[in-house]
């Protein structure tokens, strides 16, 4: 992999590889959960506009643009592969031993490559014991089709148990982390400094939502002194703190030159303290009861509205809410979920649950219908 000016390199663990420190989400290039095959040239453009850039590395999953999303990348290598580290992920359902290699292949083949830098756990699944996914991962390393393992959404617990499990081979983590939600400062991410584990930041400018209303001034004031711009700021300060590296999402070649040019200045530490205390204290607890479980899921996702709907997981959610519940039973600390305040006057609710359904309902069947559950309030 060569480097780039102005781009800035941390360690991929303790693998003894470099990425960059900013490299490029793919979820929603070629499609979020379904295929979208009408713009693979716009796509193309835009990734290898990054790649010039320095944004080298790429993340991507079989379930995003239910695969296109590896062939669009698979497309845009194309003779410069050995350049480009992709991080790809395969689905909680394809845990199993035979299913994390069949992933693997398919993979493969929609990437157009032989081997894969990074590949990750998408979700845990609490019913293929770890042991085993891992123990798959591991023949796929030594098989020279993959370079790296990473897991991805795993609680503290769970991040502890892959590394008692895989130890320095357990490269990286890949969590939401942005500065609406920082819920992993807390979590997983001392646990990656002191175990030389990279934490790679998804969804970096909170999906484009950049900062709320109300606290915008702040980073607009730090951009203007450092004639640079909002979305600079925020993938500066994620950044900056240790053995994180971020990977924002961009179709819009403007975006991806904004984003790979970030790090052309440096936040002072006054900078990165003024941030830090603004967008502190996000994190609430509200009575489940108040929380209005709304239809439309998140990126056109079925969801259910109810909770003996959610007991019965007619929708064949892995894992289910209630093998979710086992685990926030057991005090295991949750994602907050998100919400708005309602503009219904309706049922009595005070908010609007927008993303977290499934997570919703665990709560509600591990704590009952009287519990307060972690949220985070959009605004
Ligand atoms: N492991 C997981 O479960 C998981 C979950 C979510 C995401 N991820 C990974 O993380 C990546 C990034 O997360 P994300 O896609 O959720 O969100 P994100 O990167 O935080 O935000 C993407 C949104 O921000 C916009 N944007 C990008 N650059 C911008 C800029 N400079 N100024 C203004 N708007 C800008 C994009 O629009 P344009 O395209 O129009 O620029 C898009 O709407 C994903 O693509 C995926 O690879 C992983």
């Amino acid at each position: 992999m060569g480097v780039a000016l102005g781009m800035i390199y941390k360690p991929l663990g303790k693998s003894g590889c470099l990425v960059p420190a900013l490299g490029q989400g793919c979820m929603g290039i070629g499609g979020f959960f379904s295929q979208d095959i009408s713009d693979d040239d716009r796509y193309i453009g835009a990734l290898q506009r990054g790649y010039a850039l320095g944004m080298t590395f790429v993340d991507t999953a079989e379930v995003y643009g239910d695969g296109h999303s590896e062939e669009v990348i698979g497309k845009s290598v194309k003779g410069i592969r050995d350049s480009i580290f992709i991080a790809s992920k395969f689905s909680p359902e394809n845990s199993s031993s035979r299913g994390v290699i069949d992933a693997a292949e398919r993979s493969l083949q929609r990437l157009r490559t032989d081997y894969i830098d990074l590949y990750q756990i998408h979700w845990p699944n609490p019913l293929i014991p770890l042991e085993e996914t891992l123990g798959a991962m591991v023949k796929l390393v030594q098989e020279g089709k993959v370079r790296f393992i990473g897991v991805s959404n795993f609680s503290l617990k769970e991040l502890k148990e892959a590394h008692a499990l895989l130890g320095d081979k357990l490269v990286s983590i890949q969590n939401e982390y942005n500065l609406f939600d920082r819920s992993i400062e807390s979590t997983v991410l001392p646990f990656c400094v002191e175990n030389d584990m990279t934490m790679i930041a998804y969804s970096p400018l909170d999906q484009g939502n950049l900062s709320s209303p109300s606290k915008k001034a702040c980073l607009e004031e730090i951009a203007q002194h450092h004639d640079g711009t909002v979305a600079q700021v925020v993938l500066n300060w994620l950044v900056a703190k240790r053995n994180v590296v971020a990977i924002p999402k961009s179709s819009n070649i403007h975006h991806v030159e904004e984003n790979a040019k970030a790090l052309a200045f440096r936040l002072s530490d006054a900078e990165i303290r003024l941030i830090d205390d603004a967008f502190s204290g996000n994190q609430k607890r509200i009575p489940v009861k108040e929380i209005r479980v709304v239809q439309d899921g998140q990126g056109n996702r079925k969801a259910y509205c109810t909770l003996s709907e959610a007991i019965e997981n007619k929708l064949g959610f892995v894992p289910s809410p209630a093998d979710l519940a086992e685990d926030i039973a057991s005090g295991e600390p949750i994602k907050p979920v998100r919400v708005r305040k309602t503009t219904s006057t309706e049922g009595g609710y005070a908010y609007d649950l927008l993303e977290g359904r499934i997570r919703y309902w665990a709560w509600v069947i591990a704590n009952g219908e009287t519990s307060a559950i972690p949220v985070l309030i959009r605004e």
